[in-house]
């Protein structure tokens, strides 16, 4: 716990999100996802759009791209690219249930005004594996994303990057095991990592938030952060009250339906960084 609780400042962002009109479990590429299971694409409606006027709410700016019919895990707009400085880097997808899902998110990048959009060229799954930390990425392999692909991504955006090993299934993304915070300021599940890892990570960030195993399962790392408000689930209990310790305002969100997919606000929330 820091000694003195920090005072920590929101900034305006700018969202992608894509509505879950065509969100179903009709495959399984993820452990939390059981195609045996029933799903329901109305709750999930419902509870992606208060996660979208919750954003709003808080000040921030939320654009949408259009669902495409067969592309149920396309709510996950965290993973359809990686955009810093007004260049967007578009996913590759490890598996062809979501390669259509590029064509998709190329175009609207390129209807919309960014300055460059090019189209990774190794197994890159966007924001879902690469975090951006102030001007650092910090870059997850080992399920999804190449490794080759961060190096891509530190040659476009001109920033170091981090590249991190995960070793649990169930954290397959990097941002189902870490969340970055503020620009220096991160959140993560140790366990999720390869030794190596988590050394790097100790190393650069001393002061971070550390989550238990329960906090981790139920996607609490799975968080949005704007600086100050962090938005993330609201059976994280644990996390919320550490998040608070440091001067952070947790804000819980319910986004049980989109977990059946194995993920949370974060997967749904793909961040615009302007030029
Ligand atoms: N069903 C999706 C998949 O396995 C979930 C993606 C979650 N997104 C994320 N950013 N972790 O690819």
């Amino acid at each position: 716990m820091p000694n003195r609780t920090p005072e920590r400042t929101a900034r305006p962002r700018r969202y992608l999100m894509c509505r879950p009109t065509h969100f179903t479990v009709d495959y399984a590429i993820n452990p939390w996802m059981d195609p045996a299971q029933p799903t329901d694409t109305a709750l999930a409606v419902r509870q992606w759009e208060r996660l979208a006027s919750l954003y709003r709410r808080l000040g921030h700016t939320v654009d949408l791209i259009e669902p495409v019919p067969g592309l149920p895990d396309m709510v996950y707009a965290a993973n359809g690219a990686t955009v810093l400085d007004g260049r967007a880097l578009v996913a590759t997808f490890r598996h062809p249930e979501r390669a259509g899902e590029s064509d998709a998110y190329q175009s609207w990048f390129q209807a919309n005004g960014f300055r460059e959009v090019h189209r990774a060229g190794f197994v890159n799954e966007g924001e879902g594996d690469h975090l951006v930390a102030g001007r650092r990425v910090l870059a997850g392999t080992g399920f999804r994303t190449d490794r080759a692909a961060h190096a891509e991504a530190g040659a476009l955006f001109g920033v170091p990057v981090l590249s991190l090993t995960l070793v649990d299934p169930r954290f397959y993304h990097l941002d189902t095991a870490l969340a970055v915070l503020d620009d220096d300021h991160v959140m993560y599940y140790p366990e999720a990592f390869a030794p190596d890892s988590r050394a790097a990570l100790r190393a650069l960030y001393p002061d971070a938030i550390l989550a238990d195993r329960a906090d981790a399962e139920v996607f609490g790392l799975n968080a949005v952060s704007d600086g100050r408000r962090v938005l993330l689930p609201e059976t994280a209990k644990c996390l919320a009250g550490r998040l608070a310790e440091h001067g952070y305002e947790p804000v819980p969100v319910d986004l049980s339906e989109l977990l059946k997919g194995g993920g949370g606000a974060k997967c749904c929330t793909l961040e615009l960084r302007p030029h």
